[in-house]
């Protein structure tokens, strides 16, 4: 391979680009209105409540997180329990849970992201969860609630066959998809977004790696997918919103 066929990939790595950018006229800059900083959910869906998730995380943890650090290890085969309402609750929140609102168009939630932009939205295809039916859900961090998208007794089939047959994820209790919205890092950092949404991401799937060990349950990060499948499960556009990782969860 010639260092050409590398060199807009290795490029996307480095922060070159900032300097090429003219932060006085980002839309942030020009006083565009931030994007949301969670997808709107129509009002007339049927929401159920989560219990609170950094209470439950704290509650079920069972280890120091320098054990949860140290036993960490990628997991593809899970017991037949279902996680229970409250584990899930948990995992949500040590992935995506929000810590405290900064201002109208700012939180703190319980990864790092930069510039607090926090571009992600969780979408889960649930296999077994205690009370709830199988199907595609999201989840809405700010309300602490599921948005129930779609019933479906053949998602998790759907979902393995959407990551190029990777089967384990349709043994799963539960699988975590995360969905980029660009716009969100755009307005502030705009070419220079991108770099860090993929950094975001991974502190995302560390903690739920971590929150997993801590309460016996193993996941799996995957990003190997097709990503036209994996929109259409999840019902994304593909340009404003697009799949950009995932994880099956099971207990082990
Ligand atoms: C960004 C990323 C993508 C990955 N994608 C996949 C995947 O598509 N399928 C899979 O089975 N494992 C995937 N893995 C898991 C790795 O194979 C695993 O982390 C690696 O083999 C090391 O094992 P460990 O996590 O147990 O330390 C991925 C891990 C990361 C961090």
């Amino acid at each position: 391979m010639s260092k050409k066929h590398f060199e807009a990939n290795r490029f996307f790595l480095k922060d070159t680009i900032r300097q090429q950018i003219d932060f006085s006229r980002t839309a942030q800059s020009q006083g565009l209105p931030a994007p949301p900083m969670q997808k709107p959910c129509p009002a007339d869906v049927p929401k159920i409540d989560l219990p609170s998730g950094k209470d439950t995380l704290m509650k079920l943890s069972k280890m120091p997180v320098g054990e949860a650090i140290a036993f960490r290890e990628s997991v593809r085969q899970y017991k037949p329990d279902p996680l229970t309402l409250e584990e899930l609750s948990a995992l949500l929140w040590a992935t995506q849970g929000v810590r405290c609102l900064v201002s109208p168009e700012s939180a703190l939630r319980s990864v790092p992201s930069a510039g607090a932009r926090h571009a992600f939205e969780t979408y889960l295809v649930v296999n077994r969860v205690e009370t709830l039916p199988v199907g595609l859900y999201r989840y809405l961090p700010f309300e602490e609630k599921l948005a129930p998208l779609a019933l479906d007794d053949d998602i998790g089939h759907k979902a393995a066959v959407a990551c190029l047959g990777q089967n384990f994820i349709a043994t799963s209790a539960v699988t975590f998809f995360w969905t980029a919205i660009p716009a969100r890092m755009e307005w502030r950092y705009d070419l220079a977004a991108h770099k860090v949404i993929a950094i975001d991401a991974g502190h995302v799937g560390q903690n739920l790696y971590l929150a997993c060990q801590s309460i016996d349950a193993g996941c799996c990060a995957v990003a190997a997918y097709d990503q036209s499948a994996c929109d259409q499960l999840l019902g994304v556009d593909g340009e404003e919103e697009f799949t950009i990782y995932l994880a099956p969860v099971g207990k082990y």
